[in-house]
């Protein structure tokens, strides 16, 4: 049987991909391996968003090619292989194929033409692609999770037009799949075990299949017998109407965390992103949120540095953090990415002024999710088991506000639903108790 080694960088959306590459590769007779040593495939599913990401595959593929015997393939798929296209060719002469978001229901031809010498690179765009026939089963011998959690697509490509962002010419126009579909999809995984489902998309609350709407897949996907936790990500601030918040207030399933990217505080830099918000109407939308589903919990992603960022727009970010008070933030410096429209905007902050203000940035996100935490010790919540954690042999879990907890317990508890009341928090994750224990404890 062919071995397939599969390394995956990015966004969650690239780790569904995978699943789905998987699926394909599965049918066609492959196991999954985990040493790239004794593989006959090896593919890089990779992530273009900012230059950082791009350089640390490079450098693993410098790594990758070494594991390359004759008559193997090794493939790069994904934002950055259709960002380059032909010229990762180029570049790495050990690369055989390269494949974009959209090139992946011709994996097993394309790697027969590799096998037969032949160099290919697939980036065309096909916007009618949904993958819709092609359900990306973990097949046996993939070395797949337990499926009690799954991603599944439900919006492709992006039409949004923020002037730093590479997505657009990574991942084509968007589009939708129809909710009919996605219902379809999200049954088969709950007959299969599946409890949590996150939906995916690049403006997933602007959803719209041509009939329905993203409150309408909400309630339809929240509804599907088995579904325990319907999570969503990521939205776009100015996506939530009334109908979708709605929903999120209606619907038990709908878990009470959304991950809302900001990108800065600051409406001159907003105007200047193309995002469609100023800084009072992403505050609105926050406090609409918090109105419709109380005790959500909120993150966000931050980009510092952005070209004719001053000082004082920057302090508007600090003061928004500060305000919002977020659950916690992904902050990034940002990067200049080739194609985009931000590349031609005048006043480039310079790196080492960017650095010092992610850093101070990254200390005010840590103080504010630390001080936010520190209040939750004490309180109880219903969390999934999601598996062993990495160290000190603990169960990991998460609570529907997706906080991550850890617990002493037996491999049983993997998959299922307990109550635990926190004990001690790092600032970031917590310690807790199960509740059933506890009693039993104190009487
Ligand atoms: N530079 C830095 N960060 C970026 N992001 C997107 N493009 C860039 C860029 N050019 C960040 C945004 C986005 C997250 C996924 O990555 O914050 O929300």
């Amino acid at each position: 049987m062919p071995r397939i080694y599969l390394e995956t960088y990015g966004c969650q959306m690239n780790a569904a991909d995978s699943d789905l590459m998987l699926g394909v590769l599965g049918r066609e007779g492959y196991v999954r391996t985990e040493d790239p040593a004794e593989a006959d495939v090896l593919l890089v599913n990779t992530c273009a968003v900012r230059d950082h990401a791009e350089q640390r595959v490079l450098g693993r593929m410098g790594e990758l090619k070494r594991h390359k015997r004759p008559g193997n393939v090794l493939g790069v798929v994904g934002c950055m292989a259709q960002r380059l296209g032909p010229k990762l060719l180029d570049r790495v002469p050990q690369v055989d194929l390269v494949i974009g978001p959209d090139g992946y229901r011709a994996l097993p031809e394309l790697i027969a033409q590799a096998r037969a010498g032949e160099r290919t690179a697939d980036v065309q765009f096909r916007s009618w692609e949904h993958y819709e026939d092609l359900p990306p089963a973990p097949s046996p011998g993939m070395g797949a999770s337990p499926g009690y959690s799954a991603f599944v697509t439900v919006q492709r490509g992006c039409d949004y037009k923020c002037t730093f962002c590479i997505v657009p010419m990574t991942r084509g126009p968007e589009r939708s799949r129809r909710l009919e579909d996605v219902v379809h999809e999200v049954t088969r995984l709950a007959d299969h075990g599946t409890t949590e489902v996150t939906l995916l998309g690049q403006t997933v609350n602007a959803y719209h299949d041509g009939t329905h709407d993203f409150a309408d897949l909400l309630r339809a996907v929240g509804a599907v017998p088995g579904v325990r936790r319907v999570r969503f990500t990521s939205p776009y601030p100015t996506d939530f109407t009334d109908r979708v918040l709605a929903a999120m207030a209606e619907t038990r399933t709908v878990c009470e965390h959304v991950h809302l990217p900001v990108q800065s505080g600051s409406s001159r830099v907003l105007r200047r992103m193309l995002r469609r918000y100023t800084r009072e109407r992403y505050l609105a939308v926050v406090e609409a949120l918090r109105a419709a589903v109380p005790g959500i919990a909120l993150t966000t992603d931050i980009i510092v540095g952005f070209p004719g960022e001053t000082e004082a727009d920057f302090e508007e970010t600090v003061s928004l953090v500060e305000q919002v008070d977020f659950d916690d933030a992904y902050t990034f410096k940002y990067s200049i990415r080739e194609g985009t429209p931000a590349v031609r905007l005048a006043d480039h902050v310079p790196d080492a002024m960017a650095g010092e203000r992610l850093e101070r940035l990254i200390a005010v996100v840590r103080a504010g999710a630390r001080r936010r935490n520190l209040a939750l010790v004490g309180s109880t919540h219903e969390v999934l088991v999601e598996g062993r954690a990495r160290r000190g042999g603990w169960l990991q879990t998460r609570t529907r506000t997706n906080k991550v907890a850890l617990v002493d317990g037996p491999d049983e508890w993997i998959g299922s639903y307990r109550r635990l009341r926190f004990t001690g928090t790092t600032g970031s994750t917590f310690t807790a108790w199960p509740v059933e224990q506890e009693a039993l404890v104190s009487w």
